[in-house]
């Protein structure tokens, strides 16, 4: 009799400590985050809720093992089977927009990964390749249930990384069964290659078949606003057996000694339904982490006043680094739109003839961009005599010809079509080989190839606009030609587009070269001492 009782009591115990560790379930399971407040998620480790909203996933530091780690989850657990007998387990999908900042690609580490887990208590979990979900003891171990896609830009061959850039599937450990390296599908399905350390948005969809037992991850950078047709990796996966009825849903991240910034800016989820539509349109800031007011010894060496604001010169601390670091105020005419423009595309951008951004961050009413420091400054300080510069004509047809093909990049072979829009002597600036390289891009617009620009103001500089821009409403890229050939005249001629105090036919660099090659002189549109005619005539 009281070994009976005692059973009874043991199993009543037992009874009583699962309902009492039951999960408060969400009453419904779709949810919608376009910025983040501290009481939405259940944050652990490094992960914060930063002012601008942004759900943070690191703190910028790093540490030897165990590392650094966070989490971040959806504060209820979801039910992820059908509460009928069969317990069928349930489609869900997900999609959310992430940042990585490396103070340069491949310097940072590891990544993130979105999650699926019976718990939000991670606390023996270790950081690095771990993403703060594993530990050494347990990885791999099917008891984990835990549903795992990395988005991780470390390359561990131990765990067969197949590259430093890449999206993989894991089960209840960190050795991916499916990945690929970064990439997205265009329009007409051609395959993008791209790096997560972008610094830049890129969205990301996870959506799971639960009848069909299909896992689909697609990513596309934030210019790409619709889903791409084409998965990045589509897999028959059976998660029945890693899914509990009751899941928690979040992300996780974790490094070790090499540091970065990680973003989460929006994020929605949906089960057994339609993902709610992320507003693109007014996702929260993150910074860069950048020290940059310090790195510009509190804005001393001022390099000059770019097209939105004053540039300074700067070394970044932890690199070394220098830098042109642009401070352009709140209260400016460029506007936050056009900054994240700037950002969003310049970022992105690798390409020899364009001034690589490094990073950008904010304070208090300024934002601050620090760019690739080009030790020269821009052409226009060579063709007017300062300082008593100059270049040779080889040198000015090289300069020229890199920017040529420059355009011809951002116009026709880039992902998208890039309209810089104020193409001028003082946005080609010089490289330490005196390579011509384009910079400022606040006045540019991206969009689609064959897409048909909308133009709604009139922009550029005096001497470099097309003429008819205000009649015709040329598009984009074709103004820049023109542009271009105004440039061209210009470096060629070593006067300014426009020089008001000339005479009439002489003020317009562009009117007064046509008038000379139509009286055939053309030769007298040549810089002095650059000896072109012996190149003209060779
Ligand atoms: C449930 O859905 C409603 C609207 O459909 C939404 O307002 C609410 O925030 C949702 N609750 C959770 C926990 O997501
Ligand atoms: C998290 O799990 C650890 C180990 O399993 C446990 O010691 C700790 O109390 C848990 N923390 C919370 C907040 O539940
Ligand atoms: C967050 O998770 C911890 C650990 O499981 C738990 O103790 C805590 O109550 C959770 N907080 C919220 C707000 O859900
Ligand atoms: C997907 O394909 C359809 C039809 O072929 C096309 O209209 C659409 O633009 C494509 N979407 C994307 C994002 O490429
Ligand atoms: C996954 O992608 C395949 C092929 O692109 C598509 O047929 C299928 O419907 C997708 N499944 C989910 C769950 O999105």
């Amino acid at each position: 009799m009281a070994l009976q009782l005692s059973r009874f009591l043991i199993f009543f115990l037992y009874i009583l400590a699962h309902i009492a560790r039951s999960p408060a379930t969400s009453p419904n399971s779709t949810f919608l985050f376009n910025s983040f407040r501290q009481s939405d998620l259940n944050l652990s480790g490094s992960a914060t809720v930063t002012r601008t909203r942004a759900l943070q996933m690191t703190n910028g530091q790093h540490s030897m093992e165990p590392g650094i780690k966070g989490n971040a989850f959806f504060t209820a657990s979801l039910q992820f089977k059908k509460p009928t007998a069969s317990k069928r387990t349930k489609s869900f999908s997900t999609r959310f927009v992430f940042t990585i900042v490396s103070k340069a690609h491949q310097s940072g580490g590891h990544g993130f990964a979105f999650i699926v887990a019976p718990s939000p208590n991670f606390s023996n979990a270790m950081g690095g390749r771990f993403f703060g979900l594993f530990s050494i003891r347990n990885n791999g171990n099917t008891r984990n249930q835990i549903f795992v896609v990395e988005f991780d830009i470390v390359q561990q061959t131990n765990l067969h990384d197949i590259d430093e850039s890449h999206v993989g599937v894991d089960i209840n450990g960190v050795n991916p069964s499916a990945s690929e390296p970064a990439a997205y599908y265009t329009g007409n399905r051609k395959k993008e290659q791209g790096v997560l350390d972008s610094q830049t948005p890129i969205q990301a969809w996870i959506e799971y078949d639960g009848p069909m037992k299909q896992l689909n991850v697609t990513i596309a950078p934030l210019s790409h606003q619709l889903k791409p047709n084409c998965t990045l990796i589509s897999r028959s996966i059976d998660l029945s057996p890693v899914l509990l009825e009751h899941m928690y849903v979040g992300f996780s991240f974790g490094t070790q000694k090499l540091v970065s910034k990680c973003y989460i800016l929006a994020w929605s989820f949906a089960m057994d339904g339609k993902v709610p539509e992320l507003d693109l349109s007014h996702l929260p800031l993150y910074s860069s982490g950048l020290e940059l007011y310090g790195a510009t010894k509190g804005f001393k060496e001022e390099l000059g006043e770019g097209g939105f604001g004053s540039v300074y010169k700067g070394v970044l601390s932890r690199s070394g680094i220098e830098v042109a670091v642009k401070r352009v105020s709140h209260g400016s005419k460029q506007g936050m739109r056009e900054f994240v423009v700037e950002i969003s595309s310049l970022g992105r951008m690798r390409h020899r003839i364009v001034v690589q951004l490094h990073g950008w961050c904010r304070r208090g009413d300024d934002l601050l961009l620090a760019y690739e420091f080009m030790p020269y400054g821009s052409i226009d300080n060579f063709l007017f005599d300062v300082k008593g510069r100059s270049l040779s004509w080889e040198q000015r047809f090289k300069i020229l010809k890199g920017i040529a093909s420059g355009l011809l990049y951002l116009h026709e072979e880039w992902e998208q079509v890039v309209a810089h829009r104020d193409v001028k002597a003082s946005n080609v600036l010089l490289d330490g080989d005196l390579n011509g390289r384009l910079g400022d891009f606040g006045l540019s617009r991206l969009y689609e190839h064959g897409a048909n620009p909308k133009t709604t103001q009139i922009v550029g500089s005096f001497g470099y606009m097309v003429p008819e821009f205000s009649r015709t409403w040329k598009s984009s890229t074709s103004a820049n030609v023109y542009s271009y050939g105004a440039l061209l005249l210009e470096v060629a001629y070593g006067r300014r587009p426009i020089e008001p105090e000339r005479h009439c036919e002489e003020m317009v660099l562009v009117e007064l070269v046509h008038s000379l090659w139509k009286d055939g002189r053309i030769l007298d549109a040549m810089a002095k001492g650059l000896g072109i005619a012996t190149w003209w005539r060779k």
